[in-house]
């Protein structure tokens, strides 16, 4: 189901079916041999049911390998609920979704995802606790998660560079593909540090705001992929590099927020034939999940800001990985992470 692994099965699926109350989607849970099945909830339109828990399959099988590799104590999951057709009571559905989560007695977290926010996930918890990703107070763990994707996305390019040239990101060029709420913080994070920006989005106006407020060069959104850079930061959607995105791509280097780049494992085999550094999403991407985690299990702020600067360690253990054993990188961050979930947690990790 993932795109870059063969697919496991998944521990269980729990289908969601409320007609009187717009609902109807499923609830998979990949795993909960780490803790809970923690992945957010999509509302999207699905052609069928069918193509619903396809994806939906899919999503939980990468939660839980981005959880496991975080060293978080939480299994993966994933929720999505079809949109419904027409005008549709949001608080009626959401609570209805509230409901169901609430059944699985603490075996599925939820959060947001593609297509829900804030507000959906507070009718959520008027029906039910295991629920994460609601207004924090300031300074309080939880809120937007997308500046710590950001700043765990910076840790990991970090790496990345040091390893590929030996020097910092200062004077390095990054091309960032998308600049909504994670690519912005990254923007900001980026020039901070002194490099240089090459960013492009599909909406004029975010694209040149971003420019200026970043000093940035800007290029058509399906220009991207051609910019001579150091680093490649697909901020936007997923599958960018398919078979002509990895032979137009000129960075040495791929390090950003979306999931699933690969388009399939083959082009993660292409990238690494050309010698580009892949960064696997899920291992450079698990900020967000976290402070989900944090706000769940009530650690503090301090405790989400060491664990989101590790991200650029938990990357150099799956790049020796993939050197020692010759693989390409995304094979090695799913077999690190198929086998960590075997294994199960050790308390080491836990805080
Ligand atoms: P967002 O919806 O705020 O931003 C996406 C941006 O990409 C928008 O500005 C959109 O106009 C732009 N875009 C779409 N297609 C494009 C294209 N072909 N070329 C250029 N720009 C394009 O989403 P967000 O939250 O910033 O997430 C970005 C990616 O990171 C998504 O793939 C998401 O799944 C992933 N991600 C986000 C996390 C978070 O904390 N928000 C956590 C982990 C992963």
């Amino acid at each position: 189901h993932l795109h870059q692994s063969p697919g496991t099965p998944p521990e269980a699926v729990h289908v969601m079916r409320d007609p009187a109350n717009g609902l109807e989607g499923v609830i998979v849970l990949h795993s909960t041999r780490l803790g809970p099945a923690a992945g957010g909830c999509r509302l999207w339109r699905y052609p069928d049911a069918a193509a619903a828990a396809t994806d939906a399959l899919r999503l939980a099988e990468g939660m839980a390998y981005k959880n496991a590799l975080a060293d978080l104590p939480l299994g993966g999951g994933k929720a999505v609920i079809r949109l419904p057709q027409g005008k549709f009571d949001r608080a009626a559905l959401f609570r209805a979704f509230g409901r169901e989560v609430e059944r699985l007695e603490g075996r599925y977290l939820t959060a947001e995802d593609v297509g829900t926010g804030v507000a959906d996930m507070e009718w959520v918890r008027t029906e039910t606790a295991h629920v994460a990703g609601l207004p924090a107070a300031q300074g309080a763990v939880g809120g937007d998660p997308s500046p710590w994707t950001a700043l765990g996305v910076l840790s990991a390019m970090e790496e990345a560079v040091r390893r590929r040239h030996g020097s910092g990101l200062a004077g390095a060029t990054v091309a960032v593909q998308g600049l909504g709420h994670v690519g912005t913080h990254l923007c900001e994070l980026l020039a901070s540090v002194g490099a240089r920006l090459v960013v492009a989005d599909v909406d004029p106006g975010r694209a040149a705001a971003c420019a200026a407020r970043f000093d940035a060069q800007l290029v058509a959104p399906d220009a991207i992929l051609d910019v001579p850079c150091d680093v490649f930061a697909p901020c936007a959607l997923g599958g960018v590099l398919d078979e002509r995105g990895v032979v137009r791509l000129k960075a040495e280097i791929v390090c950003g927020a979306a999931n699933n780049v690969l388009a399939s494992d083959a082009d993660g085999l292409r990238l690494a034939k050309r010698g580009v550094l892949y960064c696997p999403d899920y291992v450079v991407n698990s900020g967000g999940i976290i402070n989900v985690c944090a706000e769940h299990l009530g650690w503090s702020r301090a405790e989400v800001e060491r664990r989101v600067g590790q991200t650029g360690e938990r990357l150099r253990a799956v790049l020796d990985h993939a050197e020692q054993r010759s693989l390409a990188p995304h094979r090695a961050a799913n077999a690190l992470a198929q086998a960590r979930i075997a294994v199960g947690y050790t308390a080491s990790a836990q805080a």
